[in-house]
């Protein structure tokens, strides 16, 4: 048999035998492309040399590429576990030529490799062409040989293959295997099209143009070539399945699930095995990629996941966490092609057991309410929206988790019900909510984006700059004029105000200028924000004297003192996310990052509390960073060429054609490589000395398998240590000793003051037994019972129970009545002994004593029993009640 691994090592070394350059899957997050929220094809990282924005370092590659369909357009989480042949997380084949080879050598190219390297009978094959690509039609026919009913012209998008609404796209030829007559289906283009007798196994697109708003707006400068084969369903075909769960890969996997679980791999729990072996997959290679689970974006996609995955373990009856027990098996499997699995190993699966006993909770009070939603329910009928809602709302159920639950019993789902529920409940929170303000909407800064073209940002270098007022607008509408006293935005054609962006803050500061009568006017700069996909800058000012109009040339200023601060905390965050990755592992991802003139905060994914010895280990890396005193450089480059060149680019962000790569300081164990080299568009320092001093002050958990670091640098981490050093100055004054032994004093007298509080209460309970009113008296009898009561000053209810027992045990047999009084309150205690059960009962004589307090009430049991009253003064009041009542 053919294994998975040995499909994709074929693959790969027959196109590098072809000149092709192997390249390496890229993460699972587009790098280039923050529409898209995974990589879902092959040719995702290869978009921009297919477009020609960015220059292909070689002119033909190959891959294998991570690809997750689940959520988003290609969403094909539902059916995962239900068909043959879905997969959340697969392994795309490719090869691509960048403006190299075109149709004839792809097609030879891959008829051969199918025919002959994977050996499959031309007797099983067919293939299908765009409808009016005759070239494409001749040369299978001179490749083949096949005889023109083999050669399907199909119109439409099946044969006419895009990346999305936007990118490049272009006419595709596709193989099909036919499985043979006993499945049922018919070839492509046929009306029982979508049987699953004839499998696409690949796609060959041939790349000539590009869309924009899924119009075809040109064509692309070279005609290229983008193939896609699914591994997982090649496998199925060479492996003779017709299942990819029948596959040597996921067999393993389902094997060591029903291990796990001690339960079958076929029957009733075989839908549930397959949806953990693919969810397993999709999770932890999305884990390894950078993504946690959350409740938005990504991060709720791979909830999702995870979450059927885990409903599917409690099917199987998993009285444990199951998933992370697998990841063992899957990187035994797959961690030698994906190096980045087999490192990020234990960070998935404490994420993975982390969301599971979390999940855990709510999972089977979520099921009981499913269950009494649906109790008598027959096949096809509906749950309704609200409990649908309710799920999702208060026990973790994501909407397609219901469904999956739904579709396994037979039943469906009120979607509208749900949706219904979901927008009242919006709209209930949103009454709550006050805007901060009108804005022009981003369409309005899109046009005004066209208009004027982008604004010019002068700041790297300067905080001070004139610039143009090219337009200004109030409330959300474009105005003329701004009026001494008025709040709106500016755009000018150039500005030194840095705008919010990168978790860099935006800057402040004033503008000046001469108004149309004169007059020397100016403004406060609020907030600058950027717009409009991030080039344009809008000023929030608040004009302080004079007339802002269109035309207008002012003087802008950005607060410099902030600036240099702001530079300074954005610097230190490279070095801690650096250090991060040095001190805790390569896990570490930016999740967030905050930066402004007084502090920064920086979030990344960890699963666990940063021990203080982390900390520290931190804290000398970065310091002994900046002491380097290098200076920080900047390079522009194509974002392609700086992610090849090491440098971190974050998740998701979306970069120009030319980005900036900021290197700071040199690698504290090889002096000839860079310390940290990051895509950024925010300000930094000049030098690393500039930073002066970091300082850590707080580390917190914000989210599951998300940590917060929160830092100060340069002056204020001195005032910081100052305030500190004070602290023990002060505290050395007052004891007369050096500032280092404080800690010594204070654990000396914590320990001291312990002790003497305990000898402070065995004196009272002593000078209650001893002293008191009526010391040393004997007990009074009273209807032949023996009687000792006393009111003990300053004595509370827990003290009464030792002097209680003391007494007992002296009297042998008897009663026991106790008043205590602290603060003006009294606490009744009332004990008897054992041989008098039946004959007292200490609850009656405590609520007699309380009543005749003021109080409410006393509670215990016949033998000991105890309450309180406000007012302590009637203490003598209670101890005659008792004796009253005991005398019956
Ligand atoms: N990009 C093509 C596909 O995904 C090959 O099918």
């Amino acid at each position: 048999m053919t294994s998975l691994k040995q499909i994709r090592s074929t693959y790969l070394d027959y196109f590098a035998a072809d000149g092709h350059t192997k390249v390496h899957s890229a993460p699972l997050v587009p790098q280039n492309d923050p529409s898209l929220l995974f990589v879902n094809a092959g040719m995702v990282p290869f978009k921009d040399y297919f477009t020609g924005a960015a220059t292909p370092p070689y002119p033909r590659a190959t891959s294998s590429q991570k690809c997750v369909r689940a959520g988003g357009k290609h969403n094909d989480l539902d059916n995962v576990g239900y068909t043959a042949r879905h997969l959340t997380f697969f392994e795309m084949l490719g090869n691509f030529s960048f403006g190299d080879y075109f149709k004839e050598h792809a097609i030879d190219r891959a008829w051969t490799l199918v025919t002959k390297d994977f050996g499959l009978s031309p007797d099983r094959l067919m293939v299908t062409v765009y409808i009016d690509d005759d070239e494409a039609f001749d040369i299978w026919k001179k490749v083949t040989g096949f005889s023109d009913h083999k050669i399907v012209r199909i119109a439409g998008s099946d044969n006419f293959w895009a990346m999305g609404d936007n990118g490049p796209c272009g006419p595709c030829t596709e193989i099909f295997y036919d499985y043979g007559e006993h499945v049922p289906g018919g070839p492509p283009g046929s009306p029982d099209e979508d049987g699953d007798r004839f499998v696409e196994i690949w796609n060959n697109v041939f790349m000539q143009f590009e869309k924009e708003n899924d119009q075809i707006v040109r064509s692309l400068p070279k005609p290229s070539v983008d193939t896609g084969m699914g591994l997982e369903r090649i496998a199925s075909v060479l492996q003779g399945k017709n299942s990819v769960f029948d596959t040597d890969l996921f067999q393993t996997l389902i094997a060591a699930s029903a291990e796990a679980t001690s339960t079958d791999v076929s029957g009733d729990m075989a839908a549930s095995h397959r949806v953990i072996a693919d969810h397993l997959r999709s999770s932890s290679f999305l884990i390894a990629d950078g993504v946690t689970p959350s409740n938005e974006g990504r991060g709720y996609v791979l909830r999702r996941i995870m979450r059927r995955a885990m409903r599917h373990a409690h099917l199987l009856g998993a009285s444990d966490p199951l998933m992370h027990r697998l990841v063992p098996t899957l990187v035994a499997e797959m961690g030698e092609a994906f190096p980045e699995l087999k490192r990020a190993q234990a960070f998935v699966e404490d994420t993975l057991k982390q969301e599971e006993l979390r999940f855990r909770t709510t999972l089977g009070r979520g099921m009981t309410l499913f269950d009494q939603a649906v109790d008598g329910f027959q096949p096809g009928d509906m749950l309704d929206g609200q409990t649908a809602f309710t799920l999702s709302d208060t026990y973790g159920f994501p909407l397609d988790l219901t469904q999956d639950e739904a579709r396994r019993r037979g039943f469906g789902v009120d979607v509208d019900g749900f949706e219904d529920a979901m927008s009242k409940q919006r709209a209930r929170s949103r009454e709550h909510w006050t805007g901060s303000g009108q804005s022009a909407n981003a369409g309005e800064w899109l046009a005004l984006r066209d208009r004027l073209g982008p604004t010019v940002f002068t700041g790297y270098d300067a905080v001070e700059g004139s610039g143009e007022v090219l337009a200004l607008v109030v409330g959300g509408e474009a105005v003329d004029r701004l009026e001494a006293g008025q709040v709106g935005e500016v755009l000018f054609d150039q500005t030194p105000f840095y705008g919010e962006g990168g978790g860099q803050a935006g800057d402040k500061g004033e503008i000046e200028w001469t108004d149309a009568s004169g007059q020397q006017a100016t403004a406060t700069v609020l907030d600058v924000l950027k717009h409009a996909g991030g080039d344009l800058y809008a000023h929030k000012v608040e004009i302080t004297s004079g007339t802002l109009e269109i035309g207008v040339r002012a003087q802008l200023r950005a607060k410099s003192d902030a600036r240099l601060t702001t530079r300074a905390n954005h610097s230190a965050a490279h070095l801690l996310h650096a250090a991060l990755a040095h001190v805790l592992g390569s896990h570490v991802a930016q999740k967030g990052q905050l930066v402004d003139a007084e502090r920064m905060r920086f979030d990344f994914s960890h699963n666990a509390p940063v021990t203080d010895a982390e900390l520290a280990a931190l804290e000398d890396e970065v310091n002994a960073v900046i002491r380097q005193n290098v200076p920080a450089t900047t390079q522009l480059m194509a974002p392609q060429e700086a992610i090849e060149a090491g440098a971190v680019a974050l998740f998701g962000e979306k970069y120009g054609d030319e980005v900036r790569v900021l290197t700071l300081g040199r690698s504290l164990t090889d002096a000839s490589k860079p310390y940290s080299v990051e895509l950024c568009g925010g300000t930094h320092v000049a030098r690393t000395g500039d930073i002066a001093l970091f300082k850590i002050v707080s580390e917190t958990g914000i989210a599951a398998g998300v940590r917060r670091i929160e830092a100060l640098t340069g002056e204020a981490a001195r005032q910081y240590l100052l305030a500190q050093a004070n602290v023990a100055r002060a505290l050395a004054r007052d004891f007369k000793i050096q500032p280092t032994d404080v800690p010594a004093r204070v654990e000396g007298l914590t320990t001291s003051v312990k002790a003497l509080e305990k000898q402070v209460a065995d004196l009272k309970k002593q000078l209650a037994l001893g002293g008191g009113s009526g010391a040393n008296a004997a007990p009074e009898e009273i209807g032949g019972v023996k009687l000792i009561a006393r009111v003990l000053d300053g004595v509370d209810g827990k003290g009464l129970r030792g002097v209680a027992e003391d007494f007992k045990k002296s009297l042998g047999s008897g009663v026991v009545a106790l008043i205590g009084v602290t603060e003006g309150k009294a606490a009744v205690t009332v004990a008897a002994t054992p041989d008098l059960a039946g004959k007292v009962n200490a609850a009656d004589l405590a609520r007699a004593a309380v009543l005749a307090m003021g109080g409410q009430g006393a509670g215990g049991k016949p033998d000991f029993a105890q309450g309180g009253a406000p007012d302590g003064s009637k203490a003598e009041e209670g101890l005659t009640a008792v004796r009253a009542a005991l005398a019956g």
